[in-house]
């Protein structure tokens, strides 16, 4: 996999901007992946720790350096703390996959519609994705529509497709291609 270089200019739109993550907001990460529903509806540990957060950023450095995903925080103008975190992971030739969560002080602004379509944009051009791959757990109605917004589009349940801590839990699988 070649490395990775992130967009200069970073991606943005008149709201915010996707950045790679720094050290800097390790309390940022930890306090918002501390939160019940970032626990609920992601992978992530629970109870999640400053460790927890530490090896997380540990971790996007090392995918970016070995181009195996890319991942970004995304925060409001102006903003002092970060407000979510969007990744792209490139599974397969041609192939990607998706995640994020917005910070429990941003949600409610549209924030995650823009980073997703933001990234997305980036992924299936100038990264050269043919399909960007998308799974939300069953019952996440928040992420659903966030993934409708952005134009992914399926919603197919699938059981027993992503182990959270240790259960297999059901998705819906969402897409969005190239054409
Ligand atoms: C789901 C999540 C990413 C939404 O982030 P957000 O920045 O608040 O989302 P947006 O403001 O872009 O919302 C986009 C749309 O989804 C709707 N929405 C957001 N959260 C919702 C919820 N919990 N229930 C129902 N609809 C919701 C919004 O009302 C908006 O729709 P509208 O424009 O028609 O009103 C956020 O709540 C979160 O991080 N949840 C926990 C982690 C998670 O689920 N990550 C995704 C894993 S696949």
């Amino acid at each position: 996999m070649p490395t990775l270089i992130p967009p200069d200019p970073p991606l943005s739109d008149d709201a915010l901007a996707l950045r790679v993550p720094s050290d800097a907001f390790l309390a940022d990460v930890a306090e918002a992946c501390s939160d019940p529903e970032i626990a609920r509806w992601t992978t992530v540990p629970d109870p999640y720790t400053e460790a927890d957060g530490r090896a997380f950023l540990a971790l996007v450095d090392r995918d970016w350096a070995e181009g195996n995903a890319a991942t970004f925080m995304f925060a409001r103008h102006g903003a002092a703390r970060l407000d979510g975190m969007v990744s792209l992971s490139f599974v397969a030739d041609g192939i990607g996959v998706v995640g994020y969560w917005t910070a429990p002080w941003a949600r409610g602004e549209g924030l995650a519609t823009r980073a997703l379509v933001l990234i997305t944009g980036w992924g299936l051009g100038a990264a050269g994705l043919a399909r960007i791959d998308l799974a939300t757990l069953l019952g996440n109605r928040g992420s659903e529509r966030v993934a409708q917004k952005a134009g992914y589009a399926g919603g197919q349940v699938v059981p027993r497709a992503v182990e959270q801590r240790g259960v297999r839990r059901p998705v819906r699988l969402w897409h969005r291609t190239a054409s």
